[in-house]
Order: C-alpha cells, then sequence, then structure tokens
C-alpha cells in the first residue's frame, strides 16, 4: 500500500528540502507540505499543501484523516533565539505540537513520527567536547529545555505505548535553499550570503566560540536513513546524537577568505553568545554509526564550496 506523509512546518530551513527530497523519493502526491504560512514556489508547486497550526488538535486530525496519513515530520518550533524572547509561546509551541503528533500515534492514527531534537538539549555542565550520548544535561534556555522534555515525552511513548517516534539531536544546519529561522547557529548560514553581496560581515559570536555543524544535505539523508531504518536498529527512543564537524567563527571566514581573499569579518557578540556558551563545542554520534550506519559526508572545506556554489548560481 502506498504511503502518505505528512511534513508539518514544511517551509522554514529543514521542512522544505525536507518536504522536496522526500517527494523525488515517493512522489509529490504522497508528501503533504503544511505550514501556518505559505512556502517558497518550488515547494508549493511540487505538491499538495494545506494550511495548517498543528497547536490544534482537530485541524491536525482532520488533514491526516483526510490524506490517509501513515508518517508525520514535526518539523514546526520555535528556535533557540527566539525563544529567549517569547518563553510561553516558545514552550507552548514545542511541547503542544509534540503532544499532539505523540498522542495521535498512541490512538493508531498514525504509525511513525519524526521528531527532531538538538544540541541545545545540553548546558552549561555538560562536558564540552566529545559530548557523550547519555551525560549531564541541564539545559539553560527556554529551547533546550523544551527539547529535553520532549525527549523524555517521545521515550516514555515509546515505552508506554510503543509509539515508534525517531529523534535526532540536529547541530547548527547551514543550507542556501531557505535562511534559517532564528537559532543561534544562524551566523553560519548569514556569512555566507555577506561575503558574496558585500565581502564583509559583522558576526553575532565571538570569533572562537567553536559549535557543532552539519551541511543539510547530511542532516536531511540523516532524517532519511533514521527514519528507514529496521525498528529493532533504532535503541535509542530519545534523540540521537548527530556529528559532521565542528568550526569557530574565525576558521568559518579562512574557509571563505581561501575562496574570496577580500572577505573581512569581524564581531559583535550579542544576547546569543551566551546561548552558545552553553552548548558542547564537539559531539560523538558513536551511537548513531553503529545503530543506523550513520557517516556525514560534509566537513567544512566541502560546505564552503558548495554554499558559495550554490548561492552564486541562484543570485
Ligand atoms: N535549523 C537548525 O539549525 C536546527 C538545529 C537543531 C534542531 N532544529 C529543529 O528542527 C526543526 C525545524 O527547524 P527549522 O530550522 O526548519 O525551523 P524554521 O523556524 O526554519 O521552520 C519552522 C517552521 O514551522 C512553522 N510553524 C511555526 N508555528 C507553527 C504551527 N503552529 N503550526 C505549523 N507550523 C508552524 C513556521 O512557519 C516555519 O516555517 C525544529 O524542531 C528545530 O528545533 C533545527
Amino acid at each position: 500500500m502506498p504511503k502518505y506523509i505528512l511534513i508539518i512546518g514544511a517551509c522554514g530551513q529543514i521542512g522544505t528540502e525536507l518536504t522536496l527530497t522526500l517527494r523525488e523519493k515517493h512522489g509529490g502526491d504522497h508528501v503533504i507540505a503544511s505550514d501556518i504560512r505559505e512556502g517558497n514556489d518550488e515547494l508549493m508547486q511540487s505538491g499538495p499543501f494545506e494550511i495548517l497550526d498543528a497547536t490544534n488538535y482537530d485541524a491536525l486530525e482532520e488533514v491526516i484523516a483526510y490524506y490517509e496519513i501513515s508518517e508525520v515530520y514535526l518539523m514546526a518550533a520555535m528556535l533557540s533565539a527566539t525563544a529567549e524572547k517569547f518563553p510561553m509561546r516558545a514552550w507552548n509551541l514545542n511541547m503542544n505540537t509534540l503532544f499532539n503528533v505523540l498522542n495521535l500515534a498512541k490512538d493508531k492514527k498514525i504509525d511513525k513520527i519524526f521528531w527532531p531534537s538538538s544540541i541545545a538539549v545540553f548546558g552549561p555542565n555538560t562536558p564540552k567536547d566529545d559530548t557523550p550520548q547519555n551525560t549531564i544535561m541541564e539545559p539553560s534556555t527556554v529551547y533546550g529545555i523544551s527539547k529535553q522534555s520532549g525527549e523524555r515525552w517521545c521515550e516514555y511513548y515509546f515505552n508506554k505505548f510503543n509509539v515508534d517516534v525517531r529523534s535526532i539531536r540536529y547541530p547548527g544546519l547551514i543550507s542556501w535553499k531557505t535562511m534559517p529561522g532564528g537559532g543561534t547557529t544562524d551566523y553560519a548560514v548569514e556569512i555566507y550570503h555577506k561575503a558574496l553581496a558585500e565581502k564583509s560581515y559583522t558576526c553575532f559570536l565571538e570569533e572562537d566560540t567553536k559549535l557543532p555543524m552539519m551541511f543539510m544535505d547530511d542532516a536531511i539523508r540523516a532524517t532519511l536513513q533514521i527514519m528507514e531504518a529496521p525498528e529493532e536498529n533504532i535503541k535509542e527512543r530519545s534523540a540521537y546524537n548527530l556529528a559532521a564537524m565542528s568550526f569557530t567563527p574565525k576558521e568559518m571566514a579562512e574557509s571563505i577568505k581561501a575562496v574570496i581573499p577580500e572577505f573581512k569579518i569581524t564581531y559583535e557578540p550579542d544576547f546569543r553568545q551566551e546561548i552558545a556558551n552553553s552548548w558542547p563545542s564537539s559531539i560523538d554520534d558513536s551511537k548513531a554509526q553503529k545503530d543506523w550506519n550513520w557517516q556525514a559526508e560534509f566537513d567544512l572545506e566541502k560546505t564552503t564550496k558548495a554554499m558559495l556554489e550554490n548561492l552564486k548560481n541562484r543570485v
């Protein structure tokens, strides 16, 4: 039987590329995109789209019944930097959408869920280098608290109700098709746009702030890989650590200078510095490698090449 997939928050940084990739794989009509706003032309023209507020359980249930959805990717959330400005809105959005989807699976209205977690589940007391899968987790941001609670609930719904929910702790994601949506690692996308347009960039983090990052192609591949893995291979039902590369803004600027020698960077850290300081510098993802054969393909040099080439061709 053909399966129908629903993407919630399909117009965001990850949702857009995830929807396009899933549509290529399963056929446009089998992948329903939904969001509270419309997306870019490529997304809107490649298959069905619904305006849907995922905090509204009845509206969500109606879309799922209408399209006979069996698999849901829940990408709607308020990200780290914006969440610090609107704590209660972030908590309500991030938790209520997750409960809605988990409860639909508990009631057997859907079979499988993907819900993304983040490196923000870790906090200032977590070991910073090669952060293990299981370690101290005392997040100090609104966003991190919501993601950590989300992880606990995912594991709970798996243990108590056998809900097949799968999750990854994404690092900061770098992409060229869609702009990022209010996170602490947004600099790593903005920098390429400014490097091409103005040959200079003012970074909102200090030059030596090392954070775990990943190119979007790797993130989408990981997402499909964990969702396609046999159920018995998914041994971690909170969320898997996932890694590709770690670098500082200074190192990123150097990689751009190798292609655009006149590029200049200056630093004006703002409130996002404190968020970044609470996160790991690098991640140990050996469990994802072992359980479902995860292996990253993009390092910083390859990412810079892909970003600059794709953004240049788009202009
Ligand atoms: N981008 C990253 O670097 C990163 C890193 C770690 C984790 N994540 C997680 O991945 C997921 C997707 O992130 P993203 O970067 O694509 O975010 P984004 O902000 O770019 O996109 C989120 C989308 O959700 C939509 N949305 C907001 N409220 C909604 C609602 N009530 N109902 C339906 N849709 C709604 C927004 O309109 C937006 O299009 C989030 O859970 C985020 O926490 C992202």
